[in-house]
């Protein structure tokens, strides 16, 4: 608790330039390919609330459809902190990571060397990336999906992992959530704040942390995300989980 300053991300990308509008692509991979990848394989980030829990999820929901020699892809993996989750529960499990950022996935071998011979990493954008229909058991994601600009890329992303998946096969992540109108976005949002208080970060820490999240981040509301889950294909959607800003949501293919 002490030194949390020093393991909060830098957020190199937002700065005057951004200050009211949204980073674009290329800002938001530079600020990825900048920052102190590590602070991403922390198994208890002090900035996100619950975050143990979300994990801890995740793969609990994944064993209720686990089969022996599941293939997972992991988009937006960062440094493999989901996909270490994961291997650590279902062992037979091979799994995909695609980012696209270098920095973040040359931390890879150092967070999955338990795992040698059970991943690979593929360097490419998720929004555009693709694989052959029905490759994997399931598909997970982790606080990288909210960079998305508009319904129409989530949709498209939604179509693809759909796709992607075999049947039966489960879409799972967890990330950032939008409230249904502004004033619950701001009530969310002052929930994170409330943690942040009492994990001591300062005014100014938290006004810094809300306000990058402002412009790097643009996530839907679970309305959005059911209504295009299902638009795409999915059998069934749902969010598992949510406080404050924060979810879980799948999609079921079968
Ligand atoms: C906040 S980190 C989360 C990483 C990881 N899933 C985790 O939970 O630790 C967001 C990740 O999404 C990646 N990312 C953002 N936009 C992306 C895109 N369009 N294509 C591929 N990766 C992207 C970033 O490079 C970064 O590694």
């Amino acid at each position: 608790m002490k030194n949390h300053k020093k393991i909060t991300p830098k957020y190199i990308g937002p700065d005057v330039s951004t200050k009211n509008r949204k980073m674009t692509k290329d800002e938001i991979k530079y600020r990825f390919n900048n920052e102190t990848a590590e602070l991403y394989s922390q198994k208890n980030p002090i900035w996100l609330p619950n975050f143990e829990f979300m994990f801890n999820t995740i793969v609990e929901t994944l064993q209720l459809y686990y089969q022996s020699n599941m293939l997972i892809l992991d988009l937006g993996a960062g440094t493999g902190n989901l996909s270490r989750k994961v291997l650590e529960n279902l062992t037979d499990t091979n799994i995909n990571l695609v980012d696209f950022s270098e920095n973040m996935l040359k931390e890879v071998p150092n967070v999955l060397s338990n795992f040698k011979g059970q991943y690979s990493c593929v360097k490419d954008d998720i929004f555009h990336v693709d694989f052959e229909p029905n490759s994997y058991h399931a598909v997970i994601s982790s606080f990288s999906i909210h960079h998305g600009r508009g319904e129409l890329i989530y949709s498209k992303l939604y179509k693809s992992i759909y796709k992607w998946l075999k049947n039966p096969g489960i879409f799972l992540c967890c990330d950032v959530i939008e409230g249904d109108n502004p004033k619950l976005s701001k009530l969310n949002e002052d929930g994170w704040r409330h943690f942040l208080k009492l994990k001591k970060f300062s005014d100014k820490e938290i006004n810094r942390i809300l306000s990058n999240y402002h412009r790097e981040d643009n996530p839907l509301s679970i309305r959005q995300h059911m209504k295009l889950l299902i638009e795409s294909g999915f059998n069934s959607a749902d969010f598992i989980w949510k406080k404050y800003n924060f979810g879980i949501y799948l999609g079921i293919k079968n």
